[in-house]
């Protein structure tokens, strides 16, 4: 019997990148999944590639209500859930002082409140089948860059939020864990690794020498959603190749 049989995990953001290279992995194990994203031509496509036992639910986590209507969609479609993934996340880098309050809003909005309210929806199933949440972090949640203030500061958030909640939680049987990504290539680090400089500087600062692949974060995800992490909670793992050890 494969390790995710009968579970059903949900994992935003799971049309494209970390989150669609994280349905990959679980499918494998025998999972049901739901992914989850704002456009429906990218799910549909990504679903169909996925096979039968992918699921996808049209939603704005950074939106009130639609947390919870993401998560009510799921339970219906596979009657309960073991996993929630966090994954959907804004990016942002730039100089404070050039910041908009509406980009503070959205990074914040989509980083930080999509956490917790997806976190607070799914809880009360979690609880039921003893599962777990992963979020996705970044190394700059821990680690300093100029020009990363708003996006670093969500990341850190991220992690103080899985602490807490690993915390809260752990008596009801639930683990809250986070994987912190480095440089993945991704559509969001595309204007990072177009940068020359940047990517070479980056890599350089890697001790493992390259860049993250999707699957990198993919693996280290699986991993601690799976029994053999059945110890492991509050825990932000930094799948990042080495970069900012
Ligand atoms: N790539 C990296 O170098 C890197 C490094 C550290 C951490 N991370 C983290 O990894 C996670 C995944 O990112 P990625 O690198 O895989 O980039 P990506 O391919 O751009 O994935 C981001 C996903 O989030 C979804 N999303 C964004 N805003 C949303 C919203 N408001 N509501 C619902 N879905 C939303 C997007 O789908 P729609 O646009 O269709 O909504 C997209 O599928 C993020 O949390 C990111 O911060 C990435």
């Amino acid at each position: 019997m494969k390790a995710f049989e009968n579970k059903v995990v949900l994992i935003t953001g799971g049309g494209t990148g970390i989150g669609k290279a994280t349905a990959i992995v679980f499918l494998a194990e025998g999972a049901k999944v739901v992914i989850s994203g704002r456009r429906q031509s990218v799910l549909q496509a990504t679903t169909k590639e996925l096979g039968t036992s992918a699921h996808f639910v049209v939603g704005d986590v950074s939106k009130s209500g639609e947390p919870k209507a993401i998560v009510d969609e799921a339970i219906a479609k596979c009657g309960q859930l073991d996993v929630l993934v966090n994954n959907a996340g804004a990016f942002s880098m730039g100089p404070l002082m050039e910041t908009s309050d509406e980009e503070i809003e959205r990074i914040y909005r989509t980083n930080v409140f999509a956490t917790l309210a997806l976190s607070r929806e799914a809880l009360p199933h979690l609880i039921k089948t003893k599962g777990s949440i992963i979020n996705i972090s970044s190394t700059v949640s821990s680690g300093v860059m100029a020009g990363s203030s708003v996006y670093a500061s969500s990341k850190a958030a991220v992690d103080h939020i899985t602490r807490n909640l690993a915390a809260e939680y752990g008596p009801s049987g639930v683990r809250v864990n986070a994987v912190a990504p480095g440089l993945t290539a991704t559509d969001m680090s595309t204007g990072v690794r177009s940068d020359e400089q940047m990517l070479t500087m980056m890599v350089g600062q890697t001790p493992l020498g390259r860049l993250g692949e999707p699957s990198d974060i993919a693996k280290a995800v699986l991993l601690l959603a799976g029994d053999e992490a059945g110890w492991i909670t509050g825990q932000i793992v930094q799948a990042s190749g080495g970069l900012m050890l």
